[in-house]
């Protein structure tokens, strides 16, 4: 399930405000195009808002009509005007850098052999992300249970990533080994990624999904409903603190509760071993509009306040393991994440660390 397309002159994103009801594709033409749409979340998720970042450094580099000498300006101008499109992530930041090395390592006159250079490494961040995904999918799909019942928040899915997933992919991994009873999607207020954008990938697939609303998740763990929680990142702390969708940290403390498994599945390119604890992670405010109202109807007392922020920490104690495609990192995570990240690609990968 591939959420982008890639021309060669135009990068085509699934617009995911309109799923489940439309699926219709949008054709950016311009860098800025690309930024609007992460600003909006016609495209979101931590791996997949990297990709198309990448992709809009290509365009700046194809739309580029103005004096050779000036186009590297014009590129670190999108770079910069990408890198501002939504702070938490940290797959943004990392890409644009991959991107930014590849814009100083050129010399040569011919713009049309940067914006090819651009392209390859581009495509690479997608290829990457979709084999990290795949790797991902197998190692944390031997850690379940067998006929388990999964809870999973947001969408960590297909629609997040380079078209398989991260959380979702343990599951589709799992699913395809006849290990996932059932999967349970929080809906995700305030914008429903798990009831619009979860539960449609994985019914797409055949994948059995029940949706719940988000306050029915400890009920569920307290029922004896729930075997194991999974979900994905938006960035990984040094220490093992997670950033990932609002709500997460609450589904932390009642899997710990219920004494349940809590895996965190993400690529290496979430791990910013630059930020030494969750702390330190930038959390994203979004407009209150986000929860005063679902589309035309109103939902808050007008004259009430909304806080919104997008995004909380799940302290690293609360994890019971943080799955990458470069092995599984158990606590002490400044231990086991620090040796992950120093192994290059292949070098004992499925090992367990820590
Ligand atoms: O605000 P979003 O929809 O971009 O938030 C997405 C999440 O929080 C995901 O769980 C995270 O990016 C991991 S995606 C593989």
């Amino acid at each position: 399930m591939d959420p982008i397309r890639w021309t060669g002159k135009s990068l085509e994103i699934l617009d995911q405000t309109l799923l489940p009801d439309r699926v219709e594709w949008i054709e950016c033409r311009s860098y800025d195009q690309v930024a609007e749409a992460i600003v909006n979340m016609r495209v979101r998720g931590a791996p997949l808002i990297g990709i198309v970042a990448a992709y809009g450094v290509c365009l700046a580099a194809l739309g580029y009509s103005g004096p050779r000498e000036e186009e590297m300006a014009y590129i670190q101008e999108a770079i910069t005007t990408l890198a501002n499109t939504r702070p938490t992530a940290v797959n943004l930041f990392w890409s644009l850098e991959r991107m930014r090395q590849v814009l100083q390592g050129h010399t040569a006159q011919d713009g049309q052999e940067l914006a090819s250079r651009l392209i390859q490494e581009a495509n690479r961040i997608w290829q990457e992300d979709l084999e990290a995904s795949r790797r991902m999918g197998e190692l944390g799909a031997d850690l379940l249970p067998p006929r388990c019942r999964v809870l999973t928040h947001c969408n960590a899915g297909a629609l997040a990533t380079s078209g398989y997933g991260t959380a979702l992919g343990v599951i589709r991994a799992g699913f395809r080994k006849g290990k996932i009873q059932r999967v349970f999607a929080d809906e995700t207020r305030p914008l429903l990624q798990g009831a619009r954008l979860t539960a449609w990938e994985l019914s797409e697939d055949g994948i059995p999904v029940t949706v719940i609303t988000d306050g029915a998740a400890c009920h569920l763990m307290g029922l004896g409903q729930v075997d194991v929680v999974i979900v994905g990142a938006d960035r990984v702390a040094a220490n093992g603190d997670v950033a990932n969708k609002i709500g997460t940290y609450g589904l932390a403390v009642a899997a710990h509760y219920h004494q349940l498994p809590f895996y965190v599945v993400c690529p290496l390119s979430t791990i910013d071993l630059a930020t030494g604890c969750g702390q330190d992670i930038t959390i994203e405010q979004r407009d209150e509009g986000e929860v005063r109202a679902i589309g035309n109807k109103l939902l808050v007392a007008p004259k009430a306040g909304v806080y919104n922020p997008a995004f909380d920490v799940t302290p690293a104690h609360l994890i019971t393991a943080i799955i990458t495609e470069r092995g599984v990192a158990k606590p002490p995570y400044e231990v086991s994440l620090a040796g992950l990240m120093q192994k290059r690609p292949g070098e004992s990968a499925g090992e367990r660390i820590g």
